[in-house]
């Protein structure tokens, strides 16, 4: 049975009985696919005793982003966490999160200020902020977290080293569909038109994988290609591109000569998808041919 704990005072006392022999924490906003169960099952190769957190977290949400319909199902969740062997879930409520008065906020400036740090203003800080408090309730525990969201795992390793967190942060490949879609909670926005649409995001990502692997190492070719299939069926794209994997700055001279980042973010119909791949590191991605 899962534990469910609502209050950060239990939920510190739950962590604090597993440190003798270990936790691995998961932290999520919910609406769980197998991404997110992936990475408590990753976590449970860490450590014995594994919790997950549900916390739609209204700090990371701009004024025009889509925190009042994001999706919610905490009942569905839970059977989920309890087939792959969660042991605690931690569901505050805001205020318990987010005292009256709050005003505390982590900032990783450098690394959140490319990629979708120029599209989310404040994004990341609200992300820092609650994955540091989240942190301060749990102590030492193995955290996992996912490589499809690159650019907040990264910020998360940052703030772990900057602060002195007992913190040890694992990053997980990204879970895709099938057809090469990484699953997202924001997928169920999709109508199916739009859905075969969003195909675009991994076949460009699989081109310039492909293309890497024949030895193109020409950055501003591979980022024309991929622009051109985005283009074609999106409504907006915030960015295409290639940066360094480990600063996320731009690449010197254009070349990918070391490990190169290659990230992508764009609108289909109302929902912002993200994906990126870290050319010749990440598999190469399956897909089916978009619309
Ligand atoms: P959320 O979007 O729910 O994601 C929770 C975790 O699942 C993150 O580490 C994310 O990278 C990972 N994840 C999502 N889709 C994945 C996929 N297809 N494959 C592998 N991992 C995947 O990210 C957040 O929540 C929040 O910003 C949070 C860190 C909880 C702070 O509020």
């Amino acid at each position: 049975m899962v534990q469910v704990l609502r209050t950060v005072h239990e939920f510190r006392v739950a962590c604090e009985k597993a440190h003798a022999s270990g936790l691995g924490f998961v932290p999520t906003m919910g609406a769980l696919h197998e991404g997110h169960l992936a990475l408590v099952t990753e976590a449970k190769r860490h450590a014995p005793i594994v919790a997950a957190s549900i916390f739609v977290n209204p700090t990371q949400f701009g004024p025009n982003e889509d925190l009042a319909r994001y999706p919610r199902d905490l009942d569905g969740d839970l059977s989920k966490l309890e087939a792959v062997g969660a042991d605690i879930l931690f569901a505050p409520s805001t205020d318990e999160m987010y005292a009256t008065g709050e005003q505390t906020r982590v900032a990783v400036p450098r690394v959140a200020a490319p990629l979708c740090g120029r599209f989310r203003l404040g994004h990341f800080e609200g992300v820092a902020t609650v994955v540091t408090k989240l942190f301060a309730i749990t102590g030492p525990c193995t955290a996992v977290f996912g490589r499809k969201d690159y650019q907040q795992l990264a910020v998360i390793k940052r703030l772990v080293v900057d602060l002195c967190l007992p913190v040890q942060v694992i990053g997980f490949p990204t879970v895709r569909d099938l057809d090469g879609l990484a699953k997202s909670s924001r997928n169920l926005y999709l109508s199916p038109d739009e859905r075969a649409c969003a195909l675009a995001i991994p076949n460009a990502l699989a081109e310039a994988q492909a293309a890497f692997a024949t030895g193109e190492r020409a950055a501003a070719t591979t980022l024309a290609r991929a622009r051109s299939r985005i283009e074609a069926v999106t409504d907006r794209i915030d960015y295409v591109d290639i940066v360094d994997a480990d600063s996320l700055e731009p690449l010197v001279g254009n070349q990918i000569d070391h490990r190169a980042l290659m990230a992508i973010a764009c609108h289909v119909g109302k929902t912002r998808l993200i994906d990126n791949v870290v050319l010749g590191e990440d598999a190469r991605i399956a897909v089916a041919e978009a619309k």
